[in-house]
């Protein structure tokens, strides 16, 4: 019952003044978001590849109001890159872009944000690494979806988001699974109506498993983008049934969620790359995770009122 309680709070402006200036939040934030520049987080980048762990980063931020922001969002994906050329990880450290943090929402904002993600994706895969476009709310999907088309001619290896959640998504995993994309599925943290999405957890577990199923038999490169175990078992189980090798696949999780379960697994020998975010303007990425886990905020709430 939080969940969607929470989730209409991360679009309260009134809460992001309160949150944010909580005296106590940044303690809890630390724990999802490492960070909040570009400093901070290359020796964490180092430290989760010195232990087998392979990473997708995010700049947090997406509730921009101008172009001179989504400029600026540009601009720091970029400084990011500049930074990870010297480690030389290849794809073992990607990039993952909110569109809206792009321009989307804007005026003409489907061009603005293909024209800066763009140079994003090309100054990856210099590096020799690629770019994973994140899925946001259902109103952003076929902009997101064709950009992601659009990129992909030149960049085969740019990859986007599905949530299992959404009605339309077995649709667009088949046709993301024919076209040999690399495709990350999520249980999906948006709050979103009854007439486009599965409001059930039970709904949302078989569809995810229906698609799972779709991705791992398709031509693509499927990313297991969930902390549930029984997720995680199947996966596994689909990709074996399916001809798939690790490597075939991969895993994904979030910093700070589970983190025992990335050693594990990249332990076993499978790909497990860890979602990280960074940055100043968390407000967003942070409430959606108290949401999924209401356990979060009990804790975030009784930290406020120990201090
Ligand atoms: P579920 O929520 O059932 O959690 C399973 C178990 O994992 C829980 O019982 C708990 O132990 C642990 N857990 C999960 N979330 C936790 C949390 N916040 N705090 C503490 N423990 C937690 N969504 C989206 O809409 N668009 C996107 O682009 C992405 N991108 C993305 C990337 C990656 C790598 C991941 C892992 C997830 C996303 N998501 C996302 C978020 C996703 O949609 C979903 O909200 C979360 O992954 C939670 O769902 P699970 O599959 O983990 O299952």
């Amino acid at each position: 019952m939080l969940g969607p309680v929470i989730l209409a709070a991360s679009r309260s402006d009134r809460m992001r003044r309160l949150i944010s200036a909580a005296p106590v939040t940044k303690q809890v934030v630390d724990r999802f978001i490492p960070g909040e520049d570009v400093d901070d987080i290359v020796p964490v980048v180092r430290d989760l590849t010195d232990q087998g762990l392979e990473l997708t980063m995010d700049v947090v931020g997406e509730d921009i109001t101008n172009p001179a922001q989504a400029a600026a969002a540009r601009d720091a994906y970029l400084e990011l890159v500049d930074r990870l050329k010297p480690l030389e990880l290849g794809t073992r450290a990607e990039m993952s872009v909110k569109l809206s943090m792009f321009g989307q929402a804007l005026q003409d904002g489907h061009e603005l944000a293909l024209k800066n993600v763009r140079p994003v994706v090309e100054a990856a895969a210099e590096i020799g690494t690629t770019v994973t476009l994140d899925a946001e709310d259902h109103t952003t999907l076929d902009s997101m979806f064709a950009i992601h088309e659009e990129l992909r001619k030149d960049f085969p290896q740019t990859g986007c988001v599905i949530q299992a959640y959404l009605f339309r998504t077995e649709a667009d995993a088949r046709r993301l699974a024919a076209s040999g994309s690399r495709v990350r599925l999520v249980k999906g943290a948006y709050k979103e109506p009854a007439s486009v999405a599965y409001q059930d957890k039970h709904e949302i577990d078989r569809a995810y498993v229906r698609i799972l199923r779709t991705l791992m038999e398709g031509e693509g490169y499927p990313m297991i983008g969930s902390h549930d175990p029984r997720l995680i078992a199947i996966g596994q189980e689909l990709a074996h049934r399916a001809g798939r090798k690790p490597g075939d696949y991969e895993f994904q999780m979030l910093y700070g969620i589970r983190t025992e379960e990335h050693l594990r697994l990249a332990a076993e020998g499978h790909r497990m790359r860890v979602y990280t975010a960074y940055g100043t303007d968390w407000y967003g990425y942070f409430m959606r995770r108290l949401a999924e886990k209401p356990a979060n905020l009990r804790f975030f709430a009784r930290s406020m009122i120990t201090k």
